[in-house]
């Protein structure tokens, strides 16, 4: 019995190996091709910034040409990007219209302000970046950088300090806004498998 025990002790040797073994299996797990099942991503509550509805998360993803399922993560969070830079691009256009038809100053101030956050210099030029970061497979930078989009968002609804009093906006902008940053907060959540394994 004892000599079994004793045979079957692995070496300092082997469990060195074992673990370099481990390691590179556990490195394999976190690669990019991993297929998530998009249930489990939209149930995942720890993993969304803010509360974003499973029906949301759920649709936004199976609206992938061919559905989500067998899709991995990398495929899912590009398409994902993709989508926001169309909504981002749309709020632009809503915005330009806003400004075009505004009577109340302080409103149309409100939205040349906002348009700025939304732009190249502002949201744009964040999921745009962030894009960038996922063909580098720079997953925490697509994280950060999805992130750095809805602080942009914020900005414009709420304004760049708490001092600042948001406006109450009639528009549809605060409510776009927000389906926009829900879907960043779809992309985060991705980022974060991606990163975390
Ligand atoms: C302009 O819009 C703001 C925000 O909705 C409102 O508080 C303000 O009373 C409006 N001003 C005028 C002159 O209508």
């Amino acid at each position: 019995m004892v000599n079994f025990y004793v045979n079957r002790r692995p070496s300092l040797i082997s469990s060195i190996v074992l673990i370099f073994l481990l390691l590179d299996a556990s490195s394999l797990s976190y690669a990019a091709n991993r297929v998530v099942e998009i249930n489990v991503i939209c149930k995942n509550k720890d993993l969304m910034e803010d509360d974003v509805p499973f029906r949301v998360c759920y649709n936004l993803l199976n609206s992938i040409p061919g559905g989500a399922k067998g899709k991995d993560l990398v495929t899912l969070v590009r398409y994902t990007i993709g989508v926001v830079r169309a909504k981002i691009t749309n709020t632009i256009h809503f915005i330009d219209s806003l400004i075009v038809n505004s009577r109340n100053s302080s409103l149309k101030d409100h939205y040349e302000t906002c348009l700025d956050h939304f732009g190249e210099e502002g949201a744009l030029g964040s999921i745009d970046y962030s894009g960038e970061l996922l063909e580098k497979g720079d997953y925490l930078g697509v994280n950060v950088a999805a992130s750095a989009v809805n602080t942009f968002i914020d900005d414009c609804v709420y304004g760049e300090s708490p001092s600042d009093h948001p406006l109450p906006d009639p528009s549809r902008l605060p409510q776009h806004a927000s389906n926009v940053e829900k879907l960043v907060d779809i992309i985060m959540a991705i980022a974060k498998l991606l990163y975390t394994g």
